[in-house]
């Protein structure tokens, strides 16, 4: 069911994570901008993997879509093999970051401390980050969500002032591991639950007009069949999406369903 004015402005992201090379890059966003040109009143972000970020940027940048990042370093340059720096990715003509994606987190070691870190880098440096939490199976069996998700969600603003952002300015995405890549999909009201503790949380560290204007999203096996009931929820603003965003097809009925709810 669509709501009657949404609070927040409504956002749709692709994360390709590991994948497309840049042929394949190129190919999915020329079918896609047609595709989701008629789509009023939502946000568009494409997470590409660095090697194709530069020609998603030049595709996109004078259409609404926002080209992004998955990863980002805190530090501007120096001796740090194979990691990228904000001025890098701003080159390319970088709007948005993921900070924190829980493989990230959980492949690669990343701490709270770094996402920490590369969350107020990116604030500084003008990107939009999209800062993901969320809890995995045994934590959420166990009773423990909500310690994983306020511990992280608290984390990321070790050294950033929320009473100093713009809550338009930085995007949280709910994505509990469990939902990710699984086709199991968080019930809607799962993923209302989170998404409304986790905006009481942000009012607490910045205050209601800044929890107001957070967007926080949902990511877990999101598909065309159940953006609708999830993007209905009151908390939710929107989808941070890796499968089903691989095709064009697929992620342009998820940008125009978004657009439905909006
Ligand atoms: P999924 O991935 O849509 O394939 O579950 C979501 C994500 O990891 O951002």
């Amino acid at each position: 069911m669509a709501q009657q004015g949404r609070a927040r402005r409504p956002m749709m992201a692709a994360n390709w994570k590991m994948n497309k090379l840049v042929a394949e890059a190129e190919e999915y966003v020329a079918q896609l901008l047609p595709k989701i040109s008629g789509a009023e009143g939502v946000d568009v972000a494409i997470f590409a993997p660095f090697t194709c970020v530069a020609q998603v940027a030049s595709m996109t940048q004078d259409t609404p879509v926002v080209a992004g990042a998955q990863n980002l370093y805190f530090e501007d340059s120096g001796a740090f093999t194979g990691e990228v720096s904000a001025p890098m990715l701003k080159e390319l003509g970088v709007g948005a970051v993921i900070v924190g994606h829980s493989e990230r987190r959980e492949i690669f070691g990343e701490t709270d401390e770094a996402v920490a870190r590369k969350t107020v880098r990116a604030v500084e440096a003008g990107f939009l980050p999209v800062v993901c939490v969320g809890e995995t199976k045994e934590e959420r069996d166990s009773g423990k969500m909500w310690e994983k998700v306020s511990g992280q969600v608290r984390a990321a603003f070790e050294y950033l002032d929320a009473n100093r952002v713009d809550g338009e300015g930085i995007v949280f995405a709910y994505e509990p591991i469990w939902a990710i890549g699984t086709g199991e999909v968080a019930s809607p009201e799962d993923a209302q639950d989170a998404i409304e503790r986790i905006r009481g949380l942000l009012e607490e560290l910045g205050g209601e007009d800044f929890a107001g204007k957070v967007r926080i999203l949902y990511g877990g096996s999101i598909k065309p069949g159940n953006v609708g009931e999830i993007m209905a929820q009151k908390d939710v603003d929107g989808g941070l999406v890796g499968g089903a965003s691989l095709e064009a097809d697929s992620f342009a009925e998820l940008v125009t369903g978004a657009a439905r709810e909006s």
